[in-house]
């Protein structure tokens, strides 16, 4: 039986809501715990809105495969090729615990480790992000994206134009420590890449949206992981936008790989790319 991805979208927006709505509810006074260091976060709402959606999914979708942030064991966890249901509960757990209204639920369901529906829900802007693969991508349900539609004569994406999307991640030390502030200065200078700016949603989720809608013109990661990315990759892919590795060289990175950069539809995108892996100093090491 082949999965009905268009049903299985709407089962997701469905649930986006009401997981939405309890990690709204829970907004404002949070308490946390640490996971690996003392920047990467977790909350007993986490918990709470994974148990509930794993859930949910296990019930409606028995026949599936189901692998989320919070029950993800380390070395034991594998992603296979069976149809999986891919699940961050709350993806930027640091801005949830400030208030900082860009923490979002993101849904996947990957077929053979490729992405092919994505629901992103973000409670606090009631932002609804939809992608299906070969159906488009959408913003609450109506708005096509991308939103940001070209301007006629504009010349084509290339650094010097470009608002990018970057993010320090959890790992503070080490080569990918270093790798990634040595490209932000680069990406930087005014003698170098020269980017427009830089921006940090703080959510690996609300970035990819970004790239998807045209607000953000590219999103350079290392370090996420596939229920970071596996929602948004759909919905990106499905506005026109690119998915590559975040390192050099990987044009068709796999779903779990961990680098990635993220690239909005424009007949400059490859060169982009290649400009854009061109000012990463060194190699990250995920
Ligand atoms: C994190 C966020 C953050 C990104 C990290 C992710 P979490 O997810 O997406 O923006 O930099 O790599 O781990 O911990 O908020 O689910
Ligand atoms: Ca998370």
């Amino acid at each position: 039986m082949s999965a009905d991805l268009e049903q299985i979208k709407d089962f997701l927006v469905t649930l986006a809501k009401e997981a939405g709505a309890l990690i709204q509810a829970k907004t404002g006074r949070v308490s946390y715990d640490d996971k690996v260091n003392a920047v990467d976060l977790v909350t007993e709402t986490d918990a709470a809105v994974e148990a509930l959606v794993a859930a949910k999914l296990r019930a409606a979708y028995p026949e599936y495969a189901f692998m989320g942030e919070e029950s993800y064991v380390p070395g034991e966890t594998k992603l296979g090729d069976e149809p999986t249901f891919i699940v961050d509960p709350i993806d930027g757990t640091t801005n949830f615990i400030h208030s900082f209204p860009f923490s979002c639920i993101s849904l996947g369901f990957a077929i053979n480790k490729k992405p092919v529906v994505g629901v992103i829900y973000n409670p606090f802007l009631d932002w609804m992000y939809t992608g299906i693969k070969g159906k488009g991508a959408y913003l609450n349900g109506t708005q096509r994206l991308p939103l940001r539609q070209p301007v006629p004569g504009a010349p084509p994406l290339e650094l010097a134009n470009a608002l990018v999307g970057i993010e320090w991640g959890t790992q503070r030390d080490g080569v990918n420590y270093k790798v990634k502030s040595e490209t932000f200065s680069k990406l930087a200078a005014a003698d170098k890449g020269f980017v427009q700016g830089f921006r940090s949603l703080g959510s690996a989720a609300m970035n990819l949206c970004a790239v998807a809608a045209g607000q953000l013109d590219a999103y350079w990661e290392g370090g996420c992981y596939a229920w970071d990315v596996c929602a948004g990759w759909v919905i990106l892919e499905e506005a026109g936008g690119r998915m590559v590795g975040g390192r050099k060289g990987v044009w068709d990175p796999a779903m779990d790989c961990r680098m990635y950069l993220a690239v909005r539809g424009d007949a400059g995108q490859k060169p982009f790319i290649e400009a854009f892996w061109g000012q990463i100093e060194g190699e990250l090491d995920y």
